[in-house]
């Protein structure tokens, strides 16, 4: 196995898939790495090529709510209100799940992770495969999800064969996931679907879980990590920082709205005034800065509205990463 290689044709894709191999496709939140849900050696496969622990559940895509439906053993009023009115698009539901579920999806638990993609090349190739694709984010471990196809070609050199390309991620974040298990519905994972839009469509709150309880995503001290240490400032607060930085030797990128007071070693990336457009590009911004090598990254934290409590939360987990310097 050498460099994956990017391909368009979905009937290529078909048949890679149905002979057990995992490869990696677009949908409107972040590339997926995928495999049949029917076949248990190529689920495995995903672990191993994404280096991710057998602990960690996997997501189910589907083509239609029908059809995820078929993967849980009872769908919740809160599940199927959700659905109606979010997917196809960027929303996964925890629910019970059918006996059938091979245990290496959910990783050993009771209930499943679904979600029925927007992306109209995921939802062509899930015409095919009525018992879903199971798929995590097309990143190594602990690694920031890839969000065009050369990213998880760069990304997973050597691990994997193909990746179908349907160009660069709409949305830019993973999917907004909520637990419909309980009466009251939780918040695993924010995302591009808001909490606000989560409690307008049910009529009732929904519960936060970042932290606590095994379940959760995302709660390693590690996660969405460049390789570049991450500091996240208030706006009004970054050139305090970027002062202290600079007086110990380092030359920061910095990436904000507004232009900091630059001294000589500093470099400075706009963040666009639109949040949606920020998440489209975080990942790529943080990517680009691991290219150019800078070992220090100042970002300025988002206004915490809508998509930026989502955005947040990734800045947050990035800046745990402790670098590679
Ligand atoms: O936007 C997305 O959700 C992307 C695209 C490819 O669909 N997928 C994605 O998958 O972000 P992944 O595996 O990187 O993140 C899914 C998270 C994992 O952290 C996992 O722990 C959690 O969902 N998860 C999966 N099944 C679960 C379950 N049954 N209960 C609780 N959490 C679950
Ligand atoms: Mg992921």
């Amino acid at each position: 196995m050498t460099r994956p290689r990017i391909t368009r044709s979905i009937e290529e894709v078909i048949a890679a898939l149905r002979d057990g191999q995992v490869v990696a496709i677009p949908t409107e939140t972040v590339y997926g790495l995928a495999a049949d849900a029917t076949n248990e050696c190529a689920l495995e496969l995903i672990y191993e090529v994404k280096g991710r622990p057998r602990r960690n559940p996997l997501i189910v895509h589907f083509a239609s709510k029908e059809l995820a439906w078929k993967a849980g053993s009872e769908i919740p009023d809160t599940a199927r209100r959700l659905a109606n009115r979010f997917w196809p698009g960027p929303l996964t539901l925890i629910i019970r799940k059918q006996a059938a579920v091979s245990p290496i999806i959910t990783a050993g638990q009771e209930t499943v992770a679904v979600r029925v993609p927007s992306h109209p090349v995921a939802l062509e190739l899930l015409k095919f495969f009525p018992r879903g694709l199971a798929a995590p984010s097309a990143n190594r471990y602990t690694k920031v999800s890839p969000t065009t196809a050369e990213h998880v070609v760069k990304d997973l050199e050597g691990r994997l064969d193909l990746v179908l390309d349907g160009g660069a991620c709409a949305i830019g974040i993973e999917s907004t996931i909520v637990d419909c298990t309980q009466p009251q519905p939780v918040l695993l994972r924010p995302g591009y679907i808001t909490v606000e839009e989560l409690e307008q469509t049910l009529g009732i709150p929904v519960m936060f879980r970042n932290v606590g309880g095994t379940l959760s995503p995302g709660q390693h001290a590690v996660h969405y990590a460049p390789d570049a240490k991450v500091h996240l400032s208030e706006p009004d607060k970054i050139d305090h920082l970027i002062a202290g930085l600079r007086d110990r030797g380092e030359a920061p990128l910095v990436i904000s709205a507004q232009t900091p007071h630059l001294g000589t070693s500093v470099t400075w990336w706009q963040i666009p005034d639109d949040p949606a457009e920020f998440a489209r590009r975080i990942y790529g911004y943080l990517r680009e800065a691991d290219a150019v090598g800078f070992k220090t990254v100042v970002i300025a934290t988002p206004n915490q509205d809508g998509i930026g409590r989502a955005i947040l939360d990734r800045l947050e987990k990035a800046a745990q990463s402790p670098g590679t310097t």
